[in-house]
């Protein structure tokens, strides 16, 4: 996590850049924000301060905010408690270098004890302060530049990191370098940006560059960029491609927040995920699929990896995988996944679940997938990010950018494409006649209008909020399809409300957590009417005969839970494979709003981020 900003070009204008590049990059994390600023002069100037990037500014602006040259960083702390002293940049002790840093050097404390032998001192708790002093070292010991000391030193750096340097006394250059942590240049007219992502790069540039893992850049004024590979110092082929976002996307377009927006827009992203994907007989048609037959047919089993919300994705898609395919399919968190030994071959398929596409462990997973020989498939939402560059084949989900920290339209983007994947890999396999595929196919048409009609239920949703506003906890119970979909509405609560919620299977509910349910418990159940429908009754009686509060997530038109539950929230009816891209419109209401009743951020809830790029 950890978002990094960088500007070299005109005069005096890279703090407004920083500054707006980091308000983007905010999502990846809000511990402390910090600039370095290097003025026409030479003079390195360096504003930090604790929380919101705002807080920044408003420290920085009694400063000296000059320079055509600048570096910026948002952090989401992992070594050191967020303080100012924390905040990148760090300067080194001759106060030449300061460096922004988005990653963990593992071996931190090593290099550390080395550099005090030498007669460092070090102010701050963090392993990114260490990278800079050991530049600071190679580069007043070697006598060499400083592009040189940047390479030596990641050299002997362990871990992920993207780093940007700039140096007093020289406002014309700055060095930047990435391994496992993502880094993008943006190519101006007279002026270069680099970033996390492309956010704080749309709106000047559609002009970029993504930097490839062990790469380093050094953009220098007036001269051409050069690229180098930094274990061999070898030149880097620069492929400059276009970014396609807009500034629009990046704005919350009249609403209070952007996880609203993000909820109410899922009708139009689901739209445009689903574009050109289905064919007018019904047929699915997923290049990812048709590019690589022999992998699907050959295939003994799937394995679905991811973190967080995508994971909860990945446990819908074991569902439709099975249902369609016929083919045993397993679901792993990508950080059990990769330390767990994980038997792989040639005739398996990892398909990785990414919004961000940047997640450490989840591309730590498809590296090793990899290495074994399994066929490693990608779903992401970020265009170009590493997942996707780092994966045999994939499926976008083209949702657009997701900047509410609690994923909502990913979520529904990620099941959109998992059924069509599902699809496509039955129909290829055969194991789905074409009626089986045209009937689910037919309805993926219609979801678009579908969310539409479920978002009706929002003013609903908004009254009920007020009653549980103030329980203390939560129980989200569902069954098939739907069990997954309880655990993704109790994360969602959690994460934005900071209320104690569980996800679990209605039925297993009886095992354990029934024993928590009293009046001041309520239980959210996801009951449509699909196969397990008659089931789920008896585990909404056995709530109720505990005298929990129940608030059912029910099918329009049936009302017979209505004698039963305490409150009926109603969705549209559609395919059961399909119930839990509708049910969780309610159940992302339901958390949003408690969440601005309780007076909470819901766009940065605390402690979270958006792109996890730390193990
Ligand atoms: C973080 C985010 C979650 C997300 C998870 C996985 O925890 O806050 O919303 O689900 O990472 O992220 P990914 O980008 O890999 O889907």
């Amino acid at each position: 996590m950890c978002g990094i900003v960088g500007y070299l070009g005109k005069p005096d204008r890279a703090y407004d850049v920083l500054i707006r590049g980091l308000k983007r990059l905010e999502y990846r994390g809000y511990d402390s924000a910090g600039v370095a600023l290097v003025t026409d002069d030479g003079t390195l100037n360096v504003h930090k301060a604790q929380g919101k990037v705002s807080n920044l500014e408003q420290k920085a602006s009694l400063g000296d905010t000059r320079g055509a040259l600048g570096i910026a960083h948002t952090r989401w702390a992992t070594h050191g408690e967020p303080n100012d002293i924390n905040a990148h940049p760090h300067v080194s002790q001759s106060g030449d270098l300061a460096l922004v840093h988005n990653g963990t050097i593992e071996n931190y404390s090593v290099l550390k004890q080395a550099l005090i032998e030498h007669g460092y001192e070090f102010k701050s708790e963090t392993d990114t302060e260490v990278l800079v002093q050991l530049i600071d070292y190679i580069h007043r010991n070697n006598h060499c530049s400083l592009e040189e000391a940047v390479r030596e030193a990641l050299l002997q750096v362990e871990g992920a990191y993207a780093i940007a340097v700039v140096e007093r006394g020289n406002p014309d250059r700055l060095v930047v370098a990435r391994k496992s942590s993502p880094l993008v240049i943006g190519v101006g007219d007279g002026e270069t940006f680099i970033a996390s992502d492309g956010t704080p790069i749309v709106g000047y540039t559609d002009k970029v560059i993504y930097l490839k893992d062990n790469e380093m850049a050094v953009i220098e004024r007036d001269k051409p960029l050069r690229i180098v590979a930094i274990d061999s110092n070898a030149p880097s082929e620069i492929d400059i491609q276009e970014l396609k976002l807009s500034v629009a996307q990046l704005e919350k377009g009249g609403y209070d927040t952007f996880m609203l927006k993000e909820i109410f827009e899922q009708p139009e992203t689901l739209r445009d995920c689903l574009r050109g994907r289905i064919a007018s007989d019904g047929r699915v048609v997923l290049m990812g699929v048709e590019m690589n037959k022999d992998k699907f047919l050959n295939a003994k089993r799937i394995t679905l990896v991811a973190c967080g919300t995508s994971w909860h994705a990945a446990l819908i898609g074991k569902r439709l995988l099975q249902d369609f395919c016929k083919i045993p399919v397993e679901v792993e968190y990508a950080s059990e996944f990769r330390y767990g030994n994980p038997v792989l071959d040639d005739k398996d398929i990892v398909i990785a679940i990414s919004q961000s596409g940047e997640t450490a462990d989840t591309l730590a997973a498809i590296q090793l997938a990899r290495q074994k020989g399994a066929f490693v498939y990608g779903v992401s939402n970020v265009v170009g990010a590493s997942i996707p560059r780092n994966t045999d084949s994939g499926t976008y989900i083209h949702v657009g950018p997701e900047i509410g920290v609690a994923s909502t339209k990913a979520f529904t983007g990620q099941l959109t494409v998992l059924t069509l994947l599902a699809l496509a890999i039955g129909q290829l396999r055969g194991a789905i006649t074409k009626e089986q595929v045209k009937q689910v196919t037919d309805a993926l048409k219609e979801i678009p209008e579908t969310i539409e009609e479920t978002l009706k239920v929002n003013d609903k949703v908004e009254d009920l909020s007020k009653i549980f506003t103030y329980a203390h906890n939560f129980l989200y119970l569902g069954r098939g399809y739907n069990y997954p979909t309880a655990l993704e509405g109790a994360l969602k609560l959690k994460e934005i409300s900071y209320i104690h919620a569980e996800g679990y299977p209605a039925a297993e509910m009886k095992h354990g957590p029934i024993a928590l349910i009293d009046a001041e418990m309520p239980s959210v159940i996801i009951a449509p009417s699909d196969s397990l429908y008659d089931k789920i009754i008896s585990n909404v009686q056995q709530v109720k005969s505990r005298g929990g509060a129940v608030v059912a997530i029910v099918s329009k038109g049936n009302h017979s839970m209505e004698d039963i539950a305490d409150h009926c929230i109603e969705i549209p009816a559609v395919p059961e494979c399909l119930t839990p891209i509708i049910a969780s419109i309610p159940l992302q209401l339901m958390a949003y709003y408690i969440a601005v009743n309780k007076g909470k951020n819901v766009d940065q809830p605390r402690n979270l981020a958006k792109s996890v790029t730390v193990e």
